[in-house]
């Protein structure tokens, strides 16, 4: 993900693990209401979820454009 995703980076490594997950899982649908409650298990005390989903549906579009990346 690209800044200014993060302000403090203290809960990136989880953001990032279930982001990864999310872009994976086929079973969860592409909508933005469906990313937020599959991250919702970690906790951003920067309050930076919206950036943080921006990034997530931002990774998607760009693995559509490159398919098996
Ligand atoms: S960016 Fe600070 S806790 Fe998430």
């Amino acid at each position: 993900m690209s800044p200014p995703t993060y302000q403090c980076g203290y809960c990136t490594s989880g953001q990032m693990m279930s982001a990864v997950a999310i872009l994976r899982d086929p079973s969860i649908s592409a909508d933005d209401a469906s990313v937020r409650e599959a991250m919702s298990g970690n906790i951003c005390r920067c309050v930076a979820y919206r950036n943080i989903l921006a990034a997530i549906q931002s990774a998607r579009a760009k693995m559509k454009e490159v398919p098996n990346a």
